[in-house]
């Protein structure tokens, strides 16, 4: 089988316009990527591919209106999708690359644009070799093709998921996937003496919810330590007071824009509206957090941002959730994302602004 003809008939007889997706979330949140499909669409059909992770879902709508919905709900925990518009079964390698070649050379909307290729597979998948070659296999194939390649940027994102001995492809504009790196894992180089890889939770952050950190002066770091956060706050040049009972590495205590205070949260006190940012990490239960918090609103001038990481210990992530949303809803914050980013292990990442 190749191209999928997404217009079929149902029982009735009735024309039924389907659409089908490739969709990931972090590992173990799949099926609540899931329930956020299915509370936009009612019905869902899926397949797990990887358990946990990637799902082939079928929505009860036509590609662009999904997509369309999907994006316009900004869901927390479907971190990418594509469309699957050509999809292999059962044949060899050559020729599975062959027809996945031809029915990228027929798209005639690829003509002198930039193409960007991005390649997953299963362990088990029939090709043996790393993605990364199987991505080289592909553009080799496509190298007489009127269009140019590039990694990042691109025009158009051409997706293939290898299962076992199924290929699944589409070829869509990366703003319609959630996110323009495969699969939506966002990488970020290591840097020498990093404090903390905690801080590609918020570099992810800045770059998901379009937060410009240099606009801010003052910013209060609620959970600090070792100090991956504050050490990104100081290189976006705001003076950072960070609260944490426990050790910051001795690097970022060598800046002088820093306050440290070696306290619990509770038991700190600051002016009104002293800061323009708030940013909270903290390795507590996600109530207490928000009780934490709440009580240090004060210290944030409207207007101003806050970053924080909810730890999801519950067995029902999307009720607890809500209830930490209603919490800093209630002491006047507006949530505008709600987002389990790539680096977000158990736990997701609130962007608010407070408003009164
Ligand atoms: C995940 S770590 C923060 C990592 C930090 N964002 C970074 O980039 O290095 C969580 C921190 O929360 C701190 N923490 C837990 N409960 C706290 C409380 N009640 N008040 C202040 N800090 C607390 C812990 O001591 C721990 O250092």
């Amino acid at each position: 089988m190749n191209e999928i003809d997404e217009h079929f008939r149902g029982n009735d007889e009735q024309p039924t316009v389907n659409s089908r997706f490739i969709c990931t979330a972090n590992h173990g949140f799949a099926p609540y990527a899931q329930e956020e499909l299915r509370r936009l669409f009612g019905s869902v059909k899926s397949t797990v591919l990887v358990a946990g992770e990637v799902l082939l879902v079928t929505l009860p709508d036509e590609t662009i209106s999904a997509v369309d919905q999907i994006k316009a709900h900004a869901p927390m925990f479907l971190r990418h999708l594509f469309p699957v518009q050509f999809q292999e079964e059962g044949s060899s390698v050559e020729a599975a690359l062959s027809r996945l070649a031809s029915f990228v050379m027929n798209r005639s909307e690829l003509q002198g644009q930039i193409l960007s290729v991005q390649v997953r597979k299963t362990n088990d998948s029939h090709w043996e070799e790393s993605a990364g070659a199987l991505k080289q296999a592909i553009m080799d194939k496509l190298a007489d093709a009127a269009f140019d390649f590039a990694v990042r940027g691109a025009d158009f994102v051409l997706s293939l998921f290898v299962a076992k001995d199924f290929w699944y492809a589409g070829i869509s504009r990366a703003d319609d996937n959630l996110s323009d790196w495969s699969g939506g894992a966002v990488r970020f180089q290591k840097e020498e003496g990093q404090v903390s890889r905690a801080k590609f939770k918020l570099l992810e952050a800045e770059a998901a919810f379009g937060i410009d950190f240099t606009v801010f002066r003052k910013a209060l770091d609620i959970g600090a330590a070792p100090g991956g956060w504050t050490s990104f706050l100081l290189e976006r040049g705001l003076q950072v007071t960070a609260v944490d009972p426990a050790r910051m590495d001795s690097s970022v205590l060598q800046s002088p824009r820093l306050t440290f205070l070696r306290k619990n949260a509770g038991e700190v006190k600051f002016r009104d509206s002293e800061f323009d940012v708030l940013v909270c990490d903290m390795s507590w239960s996600p109530k207490q957090m928000a009780k934490l918090v709440t009580g240090l609103l004060y210290s944030l001038a409207r207007g101003g941002s806050a970053i924080v990481t909810v730890k999801l210990m519950h067995k029902k992530p999307l009720a607890l959730i809500q209830d930490v949303i209603s919490s800093f809803e209630q002491a006047g914050m507006q949530v505008q994302q709600a987002k389990q980013l790539f680096h977000n292990r158990d736990e997701i990442t609130l962007y608010m602004i407070k408003y009164s």
